[in-house]
């Protein structure tokens, strides 16, 4: 058996270089002329999950340090790595390693920057300050806007963007074609749906898909994903919006019964598809998120899940919008 074939897919068909990541061109770019210079600022690299931020990290690294990743790459995530004395810690430690390579700078990658608190921000931000002549830190978060300005400051900031539908579907072929895989348009179109732009959500569907059988169904997309049917979601909406509220309930029970999504879950994909809807104007958008905030807190303080989504479709259906 070669090594490959015990890694989980994410790590398999994870870009080692950075001209094998899809789309994100810019951030490529400017990437790639870091290694040329062999200099680099702090970096923070921003964007919804599996899009690419910590793939781009290491193959920057492997670039700029030829694939010889030790003594000069440290991943360090900051949310299990509880509290900024760990992090400190393990940065003066890894500052004090001889690097081997002849670019004297090394990296250290901070997972999940932004679940750090202000104070353990501040101390972060004297730790970089500190070792600014040995070091350099990318920061991974989802939002930007939850680093201190201080930090930002200190920081070049790259934002990630969702992968486009091409794209991912440039992605799920290169997987496919490699593992032999049997995925037709619809199947295909299934996946797009279900990704949401996160390749890391996607290869393990694929992943787990694949133990059962190389023929990717679309029945199996959604179950596996767990997630929603985007055409009775969507629909559910639209018919709340238009005032049709028998119409939006059987839907409503649809996805709940028979596709076996959480009431929570129901509101976060509802809440997606609330963002998307080009046929409601921003003033109801706003109306209708209270509706779904306010649905989701009762749900979260034990009320009756049903009774609740119910009532967040009456509520949206006497709205009267359209
Ligand atoms: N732009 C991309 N090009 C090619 N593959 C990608 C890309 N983005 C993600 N992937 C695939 O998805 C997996 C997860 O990506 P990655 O770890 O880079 O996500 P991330 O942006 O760091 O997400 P998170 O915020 O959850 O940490 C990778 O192992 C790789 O297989
Ligand atoms: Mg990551």
């Amino acid at each position: 058996m070669n090594n490959n074939d015990i890694l989980p897919w994410v790590e398999k068909y994870r870009p080692k270089r950075l001209d094998d990541i899809i789309g994100q061109e810019p951030i490529v770019k400017r990437l790639k002329y870091f290694v040329q210079q062999r200099s680099f600022p702090n970096m923070i690299f921003a964007g919804p999950p599996g899009v690419g931020k910590t793939t781009s990290a290491i193959a920057f690294a492997n670039e700029l340090y030829n694939f010889n990743l030790r003594g000069n790459f440290k991943e360090l995530n900051a949310s299990d790595e509880r509290g900024i004395d760990v992090i400190r810690g393990a940065v003066k430690e890894f500052a004090k390693i001889t690097s081997l390579s002849d670019i004297k700078l090394k990296i250290i990658f901070l997972d999940e920057a932004d679940a750090l608190t202000t104070d353990a921000q501040h101390a972060l931000r004297r730790t970089m300050e500190r070792y600014s002549a040995e070091t350099r830190f990318i920061l991974s978060v989802n939002y930007s806007s939850k680093i201190i300005e201080p930090i930002q400051s200190r920081c070049v900031v790259f934002r990630f963007k969702p992968l486009t539908r091409d794209e991912v579907k440039r992605y799920i072929q290169k997987i496919a074609e490699n593992e032999k895989l049997i995925i037709d348009e619809n199947a295909m179109q299934a996946l797009i749906d279900v990704s949401n732009g996160d390749l890391r959500n996607i290869t393990n569907i694929l992943q787990s898909i694949a133990i059962i059988s190389n023929k990717i169904e679309v029945d199996n997309i959604y179950e596996i994903a767990a997630k929603v049917k985007p055409v009775e979601l969507s629909r559910m909406l639209k018919e709340a919006v238009e005032g049709k509220f028998n119409d939006a309930k059987k839907d409503l029970e649809k996805l709940i019964v028979e596709y076996g999504i959480s009431a929570e879950d129901l509101l976060k994909e509802l809440n997606k598809e609330l963002t998307n809807a080009v046929y409601i104007d921003d003033y109801n958008k706003l109306k209708i998120l209270e509706i779904i905030a306010d649905t989701n807190f009762r749900i979260v303080e034990g009320a009756n899940e049903l009774i609740q989504l119910d009532a967040m479709l009456a509520r949206i259906a006497s709205l009267k919008i359209v």
